[in-house]
């Protein structure tokens, strides 16, 4: 049995000197104060369940320039991010049972991380003959190219029709500006109420989740039931951020009031989940004068985290729960905590070891990071399924990645 010693944080204990045996099989088999093993790893610090981010764009199929399995995934586990959905707006996209095996197939040849996939629905979907039987993580609704009663009937036949989890994008267009963007401020102001305005106009249901919740009144306009996630990108950066043009993202970035406001509601559970929405484009693209939206996240999330745990402006405990709890509960999955039976997905990390972030540390495709910079404190050895896939910021491993909801056979 292999054995890691450490801080171990467990369920409802907190930090608690320990040991942790993994078997064979990569899951957890027992979790003691004192435990034997031929392979022993020591770890100065803390261990932590790793986290599974419920929102990534890996890009593959369709869009390998910008990223694809291999590098997202090498990415994520740099970050302490060893599961990962992720998101149909690919070439193709995934909307059909065929386009899904395409995807799992490519996923389990290039991914290191364990991962589930998100299928795009449109009106009629839920009347598909394979609706039901699609191993789906999620459904997943973009409001573009959609009228707005099409896109509020597409939400509520789903949830009606379904027990697995829609994930929504929550800016309808009609509620969008078209200002030229001369600066990053003409995309924020193009969007500044549509987050708020569509929201009501989604189910109350505890099957809706709100993707990338990213400003005050749209906190104050969650639908009831609903689970949201909310991204670093929106708790940590503003229009003052000074990321230019290159700062475009959906929805965008606001304000620091809006910052503070999410921040808190983060910190008290609620939005509960913590999810990047890892969006990389190359910075030829973000530097164009269409440039696209989307900010890379992904091995970003975790330490800019642990960086605020280490001033003691985050509660362990809390982020426990946001990048690993809450979204595998969200997903049905059993993971996300140290203990007996769950798959040994462990990260290390020392709270003393900060180093700033910089792009040319950094995985994926994207080459550039809106932190540049930025304290953070990365993990020093990522575990999945008890095998060590990264160590002092680099991967160990290549491939091996499995499906979390695997097809029937
Ligand atoms: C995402 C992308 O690039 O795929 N962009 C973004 O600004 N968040 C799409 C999305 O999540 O809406
Ligand atoms: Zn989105
Ligand atoms: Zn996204």
């Amino acid at each position: 049995m292999k054995v890691i010693e450490g801080q171990l944080w467990l369920p409802r204990r907190g930090l608690v000197d320990g040991c942790v045996g993994i078997g064979d099989d990569g899951r957890i088999a027992a979790v003691r104060k004192v435990l034997e093993g031929d392979e022993r790893v020591r770890v100065r610090g803390m261990v932590l369940p790793a986290a599974l981010d419920m929102h990534v764009h890996f890009r593959e199929p369709g869009l390998t320039h910008k990223e694809d399995w291999a590098s997202g995934s090498a990415a994520a586990v740099c970050g302490g991010v060893t599961a990962v959905m992720e998101m149909p707006n690919t070439r193709p996209p995934t909307d059909s049972p065929a386009a899904l095996r395409e995807k799992a197939a490519l996923a389990a040849r290039g991914s290191l991380v364990d991962f589930g996939l998100a299928v795009a629905v449109r009106r009629g979907t839920v009347r598909e003959p394979w609706f039901h039987e699609l191993p789906v993580a999620a459904w997943k609704l973009y409001p573009y190219d959609m009228t707005w009663d099409d896109f509020r009937a597409t939400a509520a036949e789903v949830v009606a029709a379904e027990r697995r989890p829609l994930v929504v994008h929550a800016e309808h267009p009609h509620r969008l500006g078209d200002a030229p963007l001369r600066e990053l401020a003409d995309h924020t102001r193009n969007r500044a109420d549509a987050e708020a305005a569509c929201l009501p106009g989604l189910p109350p249901s505890p099957w809706l989740h709100v993707a990338h919740i990213s400003s005050e009144a749209g906190l104050r306009a969650l639908p009831a039931h609903a689970t949201a996630e909310v991204t670093p990108h929106h708790l940590l950066l503003n229009l003052d951020t000074g990321l230019g043009l290159a700062g475009k993202v959906d929805p965008p970035l606001r304000t620091r009031a809006d910052n503070a406001a999410l921040w808190a509601a983060f910190r008290a559970g609620r939005p509960a989940i913590l999810a990047s929405d890892h969006a990389p484009h190359l910075p030829e693209e973000k530097e164009s004068d269409a440039p696209p939206s989307g900010l890379p996240g992904v091995e970003t999330m975790v330490p800019l985290m642990l960086h605020r745990v280490a001033e003691k402006r985050l509660e362990p405990g809390r982020l426990v729960n946001a990048m690993a709890e809450a979204p595998a509960d969200r997903l049905g999955l059993a993971r996300g905590r140290i203990a007996v039976g769950q798959p040994a997905d462990l990260l290390a990390v020392d709270l003393r070891a900060g180093r700033r972030i910089r792009a040319d540390a950094l995985h994926s495709r994207a080459g550039w990071t809106p932190y540049e910079g930025r304290e953070a404190v990365f993990p020093q050895r990522v575990w999945r399924r008890g095998e060590l896939v990264a160590a002092d910021g680099e991967p160990q491993a290549r491939g091996g990645g499995r499906p979390l909801f695997p097809a029937k056979a």
